[in-house]
């Protein structure tokens, strides 16, 4: 079973990327923003950003154990996984780290329309133009394939790309 990680700052279109993806590939997406909350992973919350607070390792021991159960019930050819933690999911397990970006004026556009506050935002533009999770994905050795949203997602020509990326 092919897994992929789709990682980015928050606004980058993981989500939308992933549905899209997963029409195209008939692959189920595991919604992780879900996952930890039925799971119930969140070890605090952050009252100023208004996020749940989470271990990256605990999250990533879960996601596991979560994609084997997929694996076994279901067995797809393929899963894909939405978080900015996706990444930390062990680079060995992982056929494909598709990186979300986009430009710092849309990714702010998109997150003031979910009237996140301005600290929040701040963050989160900090966090792409340092390109936190590229970084911190190629530091984990994730093959990876980085794909910007700011003018939208064409499917039909990423998909190639996605296909041909595919360890
Ligand atoms: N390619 C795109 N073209 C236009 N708008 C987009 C595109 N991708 C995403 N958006 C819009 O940007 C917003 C954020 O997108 P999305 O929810 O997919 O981001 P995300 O990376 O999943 O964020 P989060 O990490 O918070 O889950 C949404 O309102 C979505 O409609
Ligand atoms: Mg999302």
């Amino acid at each position: 079973m092919k897994i992929i990680c789709i990682t980015g700052t928050p606004g980058t279109g993981k989500t939308t990327l992933a549905l899209k993806l997963s029409k195209a590939l008939t692959f189920p997406v595991l919604d992780v923003k879900e996952f930890i909350k039925q799971k119930k992973l969140a070890e605090s919350y952050d009252q100023k950003r208004k996020c749940a607070v989470v271990d990256e390792k605990l999250l990533s021991k879960e996601l596991l154990k979560e994609i084997t159960k997929v694996k076994k019930e279901h067995y797809p050819e393929g899963i894909i996984i939405d978080s900015h933690l996706s990444h930390y999911l062990p680079s060995s397990k992982v056929d494909l780290c598709i990186v979300a970006k986009a430009s710092l004026k849309v990714i702010s556009n998109r997150l003031k329309k979910r009237k996140y506050s301005k600290l929040k935002i701040k963050d989160n533009l900090e966090a792409e133009a340092f390109d936190t999770c590229y970084e911190e994905a190629k530091a984990l050795k994730h093959n990876l394939l980085v794909t910007d949203t700011t003018k939208g997602i064409k499917i039909t020509s990423l998909l190639p790309k996605i296909r041909g990326a595919m360890r």
